[in-house]
């Protein structure tokens, strides 16, 4: 990766995940813009993200036109619409790093862990996509909340990063080193059905232990 930070684009960015993702990394100096499915809801979230970063620049579109723009697309939207969302960025995406956070959660019974047919949403991205997008999955065990507070507290939840492209997966590990997270390299894009299934733990967790926004945190000290 050069010095210059790459544009990231988060599709979903309106929401909960995608917000305070969009938060973070605009506080970290990137260029940010916000997806969604329609264009007016996208320039609404930026400016008030703008506002809330002290007028720095955001932009807002609908996602084909965020996915166009960025260098890197980040999609942040429920299971259900994850196949939807893919379909209307497919071309815009070709070439290019995309990052899914989608965590298959099947409503009501989301402390249950349900893996879909295509192994996880990582792996059904990579397929639909195509092999001339490189797929990467992470974020999925980083509650919200603690992206979209004024300082992210991300003491307690590392990042595993998979991916079948190691330098797609190093450059979000270094976005999300960028914001204050530790972020893992964790392997393939198959390996993204732990973090997915991981999530309904971590919501089984928080409602037994009343715990905010339960995480992981990755032991041992890296010699590399
Ligand atoms: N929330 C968390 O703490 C968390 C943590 C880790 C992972 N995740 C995963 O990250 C993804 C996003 O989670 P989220 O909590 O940020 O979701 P969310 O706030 O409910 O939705 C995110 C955005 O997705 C778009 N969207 C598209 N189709 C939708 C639909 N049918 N219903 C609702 N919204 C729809 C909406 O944007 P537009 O209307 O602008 O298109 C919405 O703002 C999910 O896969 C979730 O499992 C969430």
């Amino acid at each position: 990766m050069t010095d210059s930070k790459p544009t990231i684009a988060v599709l979903g960015g309106t929401g909960d995940l995608g917000g305070g993702l969009a938060w973070q990394l605009v506080k970290a100096g990137y260029s940010v813009i916000i997806g969604s499915r329609t264009n007016e809801k996208g320039e609404a979230a930026a400016r008030a993200l703008s506002e809330r970063a002290g007028g720095k620049t955001v932009q807002g579109m609908d996602n084909p036109g965020a996915a166009t723009a960025a260098e890197i697309v980040v999609m942040t939207v429920p299971f259900s619409n994850q196949m939807p969302t893919l379909e209307t960025v497919r071309d815009a995406v070709q070439g290019k790093i995309f990052v899914d956070a989608t965590v298959p959660l099947v409503p009501p019974k989301v402390m249950r862990v349900q893996l879909p047919e295509g192994g996880s949403a990582g792996m059904i991205a990579q397929a639909y996509l195509g092999e001339n997008v490189r797929v990467v999955s992470a974020f999925q065990n980083v509650a919200a909340a603690h992206l979209q507070a004024d300082e992210g507290h991300f003491d307690d939840c590392d990042v595993l990063v998979t991916g079948n492209d190691a330098d797609a997966r190093e450059q979000v590990v270094q976005f999300a080193q960028a914001i204050g997270m530790k972020a893992w390299h964790a392997g393939s894009i198959n390996n993204s059905v732990v973090a997915e299934a991981l999530t309904s733990v971590l919501i089984f967790m928080n409602k037994k232990y009343k715990i905010a926004g339960a995480g992981i945190k990755i032991t041992g000290e890296p010699q590399v």
